[in-house]
């Protein structure tokens, strides 16, 4: 396998490669052939993931207000196309590999620029908040997206718990490290652990949400279980999975995508159709089982909500 530095690879490279690859699995699944997938075709979904084992039920579960009554991915689609590249860079990977990593006991500790800092186990933090159903738009900085009905709780219930200090601007989510479970972290693809960013105030809007189920289901490991962030106004892979640190701070933190190629990836990865990823448009985007692409939308159609945490900043240059 062609092993890239962090700085030559990118999300972008991910399908292409999968269909280049020629996978068995990913291209009998589609039933495509590899030329068809990269003429337009729907976005395949591994064979593998649709006999994927269910998670536990969640609930009861309150429905958000900020809910999409957008047509939903279904199960197969959400487990099985995948970005979780401690398991390997290929859609499919996470849902093959994920089961090897251990999410019991889990902990998350919350640190740094914090009056009580702790550690809770996840146990503790399912008691912060109320369950909540989100279902929320994910755009993909590879310019697909789905629809997805997450179950969590407002992120802000978890960083409250701290009493972050007044010099506290931003919060950075280390995720799980584990070369033995982790295939992925075996390769050079990113400098591990994958880590993220927010500004505090992003990190506490009402829409940031800690995910920890979907579907009503405990959350498969593949998509971040036990823990993960989404931020669905942002390119989904400021949606750090499998978080066990939250670390609050005065400097910007260095996301793992930025230090592999800040060009690229910024800190602020708001869905904006009018700023092209510098080797593709951003301005159309393929949602998951379907053929017509659709116009991507300002903070991928979250503008009303989130709008104002931007006031008189240049979002081309704070990309
Ligand atoms: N978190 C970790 N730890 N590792 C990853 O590779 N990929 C990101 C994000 N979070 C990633 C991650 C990317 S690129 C995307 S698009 C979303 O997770 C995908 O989430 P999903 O697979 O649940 O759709």
């Amino acid at each position: 396998m062609l092993i890239k530095r962090p700085a030559d690879i990118a999300p972008s490279e991910i399908t292409p490669r999968s269909l280049f690859d020629g996978r068995r699995d990913f291209i009998r699944a589609a039933g495509l052939g590899a030329g068809a997938a990269l003429l337009g075709g729907v976005l395949p979904v591994p064979a593998h993931a649709q006999t994927a084992a269910r998670g536990a039920k969640l609930g009861p579960l309150a429905r958000s207000a900020f809910s999409t009554d957008e047509k939903l991915n279904d199960y197969q689609d959400i487990t099985g196309y995948c970005n979780f590249y401690e398991f390997g860079t290929d859609k499919g990977d996470p849902a093959r590999n994920a089961h090897r990593m251990t999410t019991r006991p889990w902990t998350v500790s919350l640190e740094g620029m914090v009056q009580k800092p702790k550690t809770l186990a996840i146990e503790d933090v399912l008691r912060l908040a109320p369950l909540e159903e989100r279902i929320y738009r994910l755009r993909c900085v590879e310019a697909w997206s789905m629809v997805v009905p997450w179950v969590g709780i407002p992120m802000s219930a978890l960083l409250k718990q701290v009493e972050p200090l007044t010099g506290a601007k931003y919060v950075e989510f280390v995720t799980y490290h584990n070369p033995k479970e982790m295939p992925g972290t075996l390769l050079p693809v990113l400098d591990w652990p994958y880590v993220e960013g927010l500004r505090l105030d992003e990190a506490m809007h009402p829409l940031t949400l800690l995910a920890v189920g979907l579907y009503g289901e405990v959350l498969p490991n593949q998509n971040g279980a036990p823990m993960r962030l989404i931020v669905p106004w942002k390119y989904g892979f400021k949606s750090a999975k499998s978080i066990v640190k939250i670390r609050f701070t005065d400097k910007e933190p260095l996301s793992a995508w930025t230090r592999a190629n800040g060009r690229e990836y910024g800190f602020y990865s708001n869905v904006n159709p009018e700023v092209d990823h510098p080797r593709w448009s951003q301005a159309r985007e393929r949602r998951l089982g379907e053929f017509t692409k659709r116009k991507t939308l300002m903070f991928n159609g979250y503008g009303d909500q989130v709008a104002s945490l931007y006031t008189g900043m240049d979002l081309k240059k704070y990309f």
